[in-house]
């Protein structure tokens, strides 16, 4: 098959679709890659290091999109990009659709075969596409948080760990999955008192264990999710309903309570965030503050840390992608993880959760692929 890496034209976006060394293994494989100049400029693989890798440098992304049988991304394609995309195409990325109708619209014109990261699944029912980048942006949320704290940036003038003497900041993170677990281990490394809210007893119960005790877990209910909030120095948003929008656990009422100073890293932005009062925001502006409470929302967190986050993401995406470029849609039918994965098909919404948050009609994969 012949594969296509265009370079991400997403604000501060330095991440690449496939790092140098999957180049290899398409190649191995007996794929062709076509990369376009500059793709891997922000992990720094210059054209020369895919050229040894076996790729073929396109002079621009229309070449690489008119080429390619499947389209190998990073972030959801933006309106110059969805509208070069065309039927009989495969398209390898995250996309994040329920949040977005525009682009799901753009997408369902294009008659593209859309493949979403954050949905594909594995034996265990986790998202081994979303864990590489949930845990960078896990680890990051604490960063962005200490940094908001500070008092030149409006934050409470509070050092997460505090020192001896003066008590450290209470970081609150709701939801206790791969975003949430590693926040929760960054802050507790840091010294922070730290609280996570899930819905789910099992999680509490791996994290009670997990933590020994260093993390306090509670039930997430209106009643705790208030209480834990309204005494909190740093919130961080890390929930998620597969496929569907956020649900907003923090109100703008909510907000008023706060302590003034107080930041919320809402991570889980890009399903369109668990605070009501959360837009997203970029790297070249990642905050705002609403009511005194500092927010940081910015939408492709993993973005600002490519090296790190690129080779992350292509050791979990390789085998999906290789099994894509060998079988075409017919891996997509034969294994049910990727079927998952699967969001639009030639103009038809093809996952449940995305048809119903956009009030769309759901159809299943094999109704439609042939
Ligand atoms: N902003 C970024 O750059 C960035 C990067 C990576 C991931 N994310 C996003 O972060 C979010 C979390 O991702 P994840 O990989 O940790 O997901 P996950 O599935 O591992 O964890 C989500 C957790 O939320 C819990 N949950 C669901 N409803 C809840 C509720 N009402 N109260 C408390 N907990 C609840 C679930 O039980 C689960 O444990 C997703 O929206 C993901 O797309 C954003």
């Amino acid at each position: 098959m012949r594969v296509g890496v265009p370079r991400e034209i997403k604000s501060q976006e330095y991440r690449v679709g496939l790092t140098p060394g999957a180049v290899r293994e398409y190649v191995a494989a007996g794929h062709e890659v076509l990369v376009e100049t500059g793709a891997g400029d922000g992990i720094n693989a210059a054209d020369e290091v895919y050229g040894r890798a076996g790729a073929k440098i396109a002079a621009s992304a229309a070449e690489v999109f008119s080429a390619a049988e499947m389209i190998v991304k990073v972030k959801e394609p933006q309106e110059e990009e969805w509208k070069r995309l065309r039927p009989g195409q495969i398209l390898f990325t995250y996309l994040h659709l329920a949040p977005d109708p525009r682009q799901t619209k753009g997408l369902m014109e294009s008659g593209v075969s859309a493949i979403a990261y954050e949905t594909v699944t594995d034996a265990r029912g986790h998202l081994p596409l979303l864990a590489p980048m949930s845990e960078v942006a896990g680890r990051l949320a604490i960063e962005a948080a200490g940094q908001s704290l500070k008092r030149f940036n409006g934050g409470r003038g509070i050092l997460i760990g505090g020192v001896p003497g003066v008590p450290p900041a209470r970081v609150v993170v709701l939801g206790g999955g791969v975003v949430g677990t590693h926040a929760a281990r960054m802050a507790a490394g840091l010294g922070a008192e730290v609280s996570v809210l899930d819905r789910s007893l099992p999680r509490l119960r791996e994290l009670d264990e997990l933590f020994e005790g260093r993390v306090r877990t509670r039930y997430s209910s209106l009643a705790t999710i208030e209480e834990e909030v309204f005494s909190a120095d740093v919130v961080i948003g890390a929930v998620l309903v597969p496929g569907a929008s956020a649900p907003k656990l923090v109100t703008r009422d909510m907000l008023k309570q706060m302590k003034r100073g107080a930041v919320v890293v809402d991570v889980a932005i890009d399903q369109g965030g668990c605070f009501e009062t959360s837009h997203a925001t970029t790297h070249a502006h990642p905050v705002y503050e609403v009511d005194g409470v500092i927010h940081y929302c910015v939408a492709n967190m993993p973005g600002s840390v490519p090296l790190t986050s690129s080779h992350a993401l292509n050791n979990a995406t390789l085998p999906f992608g290789l099994a894509l470029a060998a079988r075409g849609l017919k891996a997509v039918l034969e294994d049910p993880h990727l079927k998952n994965g699967l969001n639009v098909h030639r103009g038809v919404i093809t996952h449940p959760a995305v048809a119903k948050s956009l009030g769309l009609p759901f159809r299943h994969a094999e109704e439609v692929v042939v």
